[in-house]
């Protein structure tokens, strides 16, 4: 879950109204008004929305966070379909396809048979066994149901495991492309997040020698994300290797491994969870959940596995804040398990279309003059260096000099909604999502390209 925003124009009144309260009456257009004027209107609320007050009554630790860097542009591309532009949505973090129907039939089953009450903290012990099951047909890791920690969602399970672990001052080493919440974790536990460049010609992947440059006696924690998010890199089995051998020579440092990929995954690339490497099971965390390969991101369903003496402190946070997981989401996610190896047909149905978009946008942007693209191994993201345009004069528009401003410019003219790089620890890039069907991609790579004509790339490569 992220805090991108998912648009259609038919689907406007199920976008996040975030911008609503502070601008409420521009964004109310009545639709007879021209769409040029509605498009202006929609731009000025934006400006007004933009203008944030500081809070000195807040903590300092909220005050530390990052805001979203999304924001702003999340901000326009909401004001623009309320005012009625047909925008194309390709910002969000989620699969557009519905859970599968066994399992919303286990979640109405839950509440018909009245699993409607707290469960234990950690989970059920069915979920837990049924998760050990798979992490050791699947993963090759051994695990019993008290080193199982059920979460809302891998994200809570993400932030329990930092805090968990992070004492202040403590460094967490993050490769950028990250997935957004990552730095901002580190921060909230009074850890220092450091962050490792990668390079869009090492397929936006950790060099082992970058990675061991910069560790020292307070780096605790290496997050790595494979499949990832943003770049849908897949790290392969020598490379995770090579940074196991760094790990072993570092007693205090700690891996988590967000797995929440793993299923979408497009062969040749093949998913090697870290635990699994020699020596590695005592100094992982793995993380994984049901929100992306079962399109389950509002059930609310994750979990952490790991040593028993971490997977406890982060019960005990767990328990003192949100407690278990929903029981009729827990019902749910062992009918997810239950689909059989790798979420069965019902998931590789679904990343068979995943895969079928991911080729399509690959061949369309790689033909689009000056974009650099390393081909996605995984995950549902396309995530394209277009800094060769940054610089572009656009009349009526201003300059191009950033992702944010790329990202600004393609909603304006190609009403395509995309993410900044910026967002994900690089500038140089914009984000994809490839959730939406195969016209809507083309309909977008369509507009992208047309809006695009108008710029020349500064630097021609
Ligand atoms: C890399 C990554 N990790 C974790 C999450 C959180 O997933 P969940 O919906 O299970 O909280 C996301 C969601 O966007 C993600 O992209």
């Amino acid at each position: 879950m992220e805090s991108s925003l998912s648009l259609s124009s038919q689907s406007s009144s199920a976008t996040p109204l975030r911008s609503l309260s502070r601008s409420s009456s521009t964004l109310l257009t009545p639709r007879s008004v021209s769409f040029p004027k509605r498009r202006a209107l929609a731009s000025r609320a934006v400006i007004r929305s933009e203008v944030k007050m500081e809070d000195p009554s807040v903590s300092p630790r909220v005050s530390s966070l990052k805001p979203s860097k999304t924001m702003a542009i999340t901000d326009q591309a909401t004001a623009l379909v309320q005012a009625g532009v047909p925008v194309i949505g390709l910002a969000a973090g989620e699969p557009d396809f519905n859970t599968p129907g066994s399992i919303s039939e286990a979640g109405i089953n839950a509440i018909r048979e009245g699993h409607t009450r707290y469960t234990p903290n950690a989970g059920t012990l069915e979920l837990r066994k049924a998760i050990c099951h798979k992490l050791q047909e699947e993963n090759g890791l051994t695990y019993a149901p008290d080193q199982i920690l059920v979460s809302n969602g891998a994200k809570q399970c993400i932030m329990q495991a930092v805090l968990a672990v992070c004492s202040p001052g403590d460094e967490v080493i993050i490769p950028a492309p990250y997935w957004v919440s990552y730095p901002e974790m580190a921060r909230l536990a009074d850890a220092t997040p450091v962050i490792l460049p990668t390079d869009i010609s090492d397929n936006f992947l950790l060099k082992p020698e970058s990675f061991a440059s910069r560790l020292n006696d307070k780096s605790r924690l290496l997050i790595l994300c494979s499949p990832s998010n943003p770049t849908g890199s897949v790290y392969p089995k020598k490379l995770l290797e090579e940074i196991a051998d760094i790990v072993r020579k570092h007693p205090r440092l700690l891996v988590l491994s967000d797995e929440i990929y793993e299923h979408i995954i497009y062969p040749p690339a093949e998913h090697t969870s870290f635990a699994s490497l020699p020596g590695m099971w005592e100094r992982t965390l793995t993380v994984n959940g049901f929100s992306k390969a079962f399109a389950m991101t509002g059930w609310r369903l994750g979990y952490l596995a790991g040593p028993k003496h971490f997977v406890t402190a982060c019960g005990k946070i767990q328990s003192q804040s949100t407690s278990g997981a929903s029981s009729i989401s827990q019902k749910a996610g062992l009918a997810a398990l239950n689909l059989g190896y790798a979420g069965g047909e019902a998931v590789s149905t679904m990343v068979k279309a995943f895969k079928e978009r991911r080729d399509f946008l690959v061949k369309s942007f790689r033909e689009l003059e000056g974009v650099k693209i390393s081909e996605p191994k995984g995950a549902f993201y396309l995530f394209m260096d277009f800094s060769s345009y940054y610089g572009a004069e656009v009349e009526g528009f201003g300059t191009i000099k950033d992702s944010e401003s790329l990202c600004r410019f393609l909603l304006d003219k190609g009403q395509v909604a995309l993410v900044p790089g910026d967002a994900f620890g690089d500038d140089k890039c914009i984000r994809m999502s490839y959730a939406a069907s195969l016209p809507t991609l083309q309909e977008a790579a369509k507009k992208i390209r047309e809006a695009v004509a108008l710029l020349k790339p500064r630097i021609p490569i």
